[in-house]
């Protein structure tokens, strides 16, 4: 079985995350995903970003909850990683899967409801990408199980993952319970008990964040679903050796 790539939020090692340069780049590095984080505005937009706060990735302060679309396009979301991206903005969902749609690969949605609850995303996201004839291939994950219960309550042939960087007792079946069909781990939690119970549960495992060969290289010979990776050429061209 074939480990997937999937390039975490783009091939975000050379181009800032979550922006169409790193989506570009990406798509064009023989990965078979893109991962995208999606949060909402002041004005309910769904918009690509990973932290609550601008800060980090932006030239701006606050949270992404606290600006309408049209101020938060303003910003700069490029120029922290390198002045030649100084023309990136923040992007919606919309946005994204126009190009996207069209172009021959699996997509995860993270929600990033482990913070802050925004009201409706689930529903919201949904839509979009039912719009777009994208939930045949799209992995909907959360570090909230609230999310994935709303999702599963919205149609209940998603495909759905928790994410978790915390170890617990039978972590597959209480993932299920709570109607995730796959589950995103912390690379340090994989072990072979993790992969056998997950397959023996029929649930897909995919790892985050493989950026090392060494870490490529244990989840291709444990035969783990997919890695989330924010150097997909090399991931691609490592693969190869196995
Ligand atoms: O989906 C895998 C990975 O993106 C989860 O971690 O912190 O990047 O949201 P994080």
């Amino acid at each position: 079985m074939k480990t997937m790539i999937y390039a975490h939020r783009g091939a975000s090692k050379l181009a800032p995350e979550n922006t169409m340069p790193a989506y570009q780049i990406a798509s064009e590095s023989g990965a078979d995903g893109l991962e995208i984080d999606v949060q909402l505005t002041k004005d309910s937009i769904p918009v690509l970003i990973h932290d609550e706060n601008v800060r980090r990735t932006t030239n701006g302060t606050g949270f992404v909850q606290d600006y309408t679309y049209d101020e938060i396009k303003q910003l700069d979301a490029g120029s922290w990683f390198s002045s030649k991206f100084s023309d990136c903005s923040i992007i919606t969902l919309d946005y994204f899967l126009r190009w996207f749609k069209d172009l021959p690969l699996l997509l995860n949605v993270e929600l990033k409801t482990n913070v802050i609850e925004y009201k409706r995303i689930e529903r919201i996201v949904y839509d979009s990408l039912k719009h777009y004839q994208l939930l045949d291939r799209t992995v909907i994950s959360s570090f909230n199980i609230t999310s994935i219960k709303k999702m599963k309550i919205i149609n209940p042939s998603v495909s759905t993952a928790f994410l978790t960087s915390t170890k617990r007792r039978h972590l597959p079946g209480y993932a299920h319970s709570h109607g995730a069909s796959s589950l995103h781990i912390k690379y340090r939690m994989l072990d072979k008990k993790i992969v056998k119970q997950c397959h023996k549960n029929h649930m897909p495992l995919r790892i985050y964040t493989v950026n090392r060969p060494s870490w490529m290289e244990k989840c291709f010979k444990m035969g783990c679903d997919a890695i989330f990776t924010d150097v997909p050429h090399e991931a691609v061209e490592y693969r190869e050796l196995y």
